[in-house]
């Protein structure tokens, strides 16, 4: 028997569900409600269709209903009332304002030995002089949501089958199987690449060093994001180059017209570095016109383009990233990968591939370091040609979405009035933006005295133009320290302010 949909509900009779190849059933149906909720259709206390209406509305089983109302209300989206049903309700993370857009039309002077290292080593250094409980600083994610056991079996296996592995000299540009791996694994990001043209690196900030020596010299200007990831500031400081910070929108990534202008304006950029998908720290991806716009900006002006792409394959499930590799006719784009957050932050694994200077990066690695260790390499490749990658994905994005919505709402709940963030379609970190004049270097350091450690906006620039900035990690499991981590922040964000007025 069919039970009468009321007059006022705004869903039709029968409605399809909405495509998608990647997503699970429950899944699209979330994100097809969600929608509905986001545009304002249905609004905090509206009562959703029961789970019954559901399944014959989108002839889905009851599991498959009962997924989608789970998902939501996980998400907090929905709230569950006994022997009522589900109600819409709003996160509170929904009605905090997204982080500020930056002045896009500035050009800043180049950095030249700005002293980053000075920086990040203080920053190191403060963060080990005190016993930390809770580490929200860094950006991989708990040992626990890796595959361990499965990698040690595929280690297990590999030495079974070939001990000599360990005795036998590799070529310098690594173990085949595993460049056969991501060379696949790469066609899913719209790369098509040869598994010789695959060269394997000590991680993502191997290959980004071997690209910016493989286009540049001591002295050259590189373009970076601003906020940008430290790591790249770091490697152009001991490379002593220079870097050109690039204002950087917090929702579609680096501005192509502040680019452009800061191309006219200086004459020796050699390079853009930038990270287009999932961002660190600000977690945004660039819209596909704006990466089309970038290859093409850097080919006219003849400097090399170098794309990090270390957490692509963290974003939520169904959302579909592409590389600025995908787009790359003319061998301009160096695209560099990692795959210590996905994978296995032990193994130290990256890969790059070189476009035009494909035979300069492979000569360098080999008078830099020679090759990876093997044994990761053909452990990783049996792993990640089976299913079973496929499924560790699927449940660490799961797994990071809860942590970042619940991070959010904690911030939300905490942090006092004029606290601004996105959430991120994916990855690990949060970007927060405090209300002015607080210091994230001040808080880093109060937090610090009960054993809590952060990022501090100033570690991501060379200026101090992000010291109301912190970024906080969504990689380990939302405890209760943790949430009394995130409230001693808002506390002392909130002290520090009434002090500051
Ligand atoms: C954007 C970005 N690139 C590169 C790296 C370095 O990656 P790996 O640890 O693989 O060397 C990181 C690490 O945090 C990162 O965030």
């Amino acid at each position: 028997m069919q039970t009468p949909i009321p007059p006022s509900s705004p869903f039709p009779t029968r409605q399809p569900t909405p495509p998608s190849s990647t997503q699970p059933l429950y899944r699209r149906l979330a994100e097809h409600y969600l929608a509905v909720i986001k545009a304002g259709t249905l609004v905090p206390g509206d009562r959703m269709p029961s789970v019954r209406h559901l399944m014959r509305q989108h002839e889905v089983s009851l599991s498959t209903a009962l997924q989608a109302w789970r998902h939501l209300e996980q998400g907090g989206w929905l709230e569950a009332r006994a022997r009522s049903g589900y109600f819409v309700r709003q996160p509170k993370r929904a009605a905090i304002g997204p982080a500020t857009e930056p002045a896009s039309l500035t050009v800043q002077d180049p950095a030249q030995y700005i002293g980053i290292h000075q920086r990040l080593s203080a920053i190191i250094a403060q963060g080990r002089q005190q016993a930390v409980s809770v580490d929200l600083s860094s950006c991989c994610c708990a040992s626990e949501l890796y595959a361990a056991n499965a990698l040690k079996r595929a280690a297990i296996r590999a030495l079974r089958h070939d001990p000599s592995i360990l005795t036998t000299i590799l070529p310098g540009n690594g173990h085949a199987s595993f460049r056969n791996a991501v060379a696949r694994r790469a066609l899913r990001a719209g790369i098509q690449v040869a598994a010789e043209q695959v060269l394997v690196t000590q991680g993502g900030i191997e290959a980004v060093n071997l690209a910016l020596r493989a286009v540049a010299h001591a002295g050259d200007i590189i373009a970076v994001e601003s906020p940008t990831f430290y790591g790249v500031l770091q490697a152009l400081e001991s490379l002593g180059m220079r870097a050109l910070e690039i204002p950087t929108s917090p929702s579609t990534g680096m501005s192509i017209e502040a680019l452009e202008l800061a191309l006219r304006t200086h004459d020796n950029v050699k390079a853009v570095v930038v990270v287009p998908n999932l961002q660190n720290p600000l977690g945004c991806s660039m819209p596909e016109a704006n990466k089309d716009s970038l290859i093409g900006l850097c080919e006219r002006h003849g400097i090399a383009l170098i794309e990090d792409d270390t957490y692509s394959e963290l974003a939520d499930n169904g959302i579909p990233l592409t590389a600025l590799k995908a787009r790359d006719k003319s061998g301009n784009v160096i695209y560099c990968a990692s795959l210590n957050k996905i994978l296995a932050p032990g193994m130290r694994l990256g890969w790059m591939t070189g476009g035009r200077w494909q035979a300069r990066v492979e000569m360098l690695k080999y008078s830099q370091t020679r090759a990876n260790e093997v044994l990761t390499q053909i452990a990783a490749a049996e792993f990640m040609l089976d299913g079973a990658y496929d499924r560790h994905l699927r449940r660490l994005r799961d797994y990071l979405r809860g942590q970042r919505d619940r991070m959010a709402e904690a911030v939300a709940s905490y942090f006092p009035q004029g606290t601004r963030l996105s959430v991120p379609d994916g990855g690990v970190m949060l970007w927060v933006e405090l209300p002015r004049p607080l210091s994230s270097q001040a808080i880093f350091e109060e937090a610090l005295k009960r054993g809590i450690r952060i990022a501090p906006g100033t570690m991501f620039s060379n200026s101090n133009r992000f010291d109301h900035f912190l970024r906080l990690s969504c990689g380990h499991p939302y405890t209760e320290a943790v949430d009394q981590a995130v409230q001693f922040l808002g506390n002392v964000s909130r002290q520090m302010l009434m002090q500051a007025a």
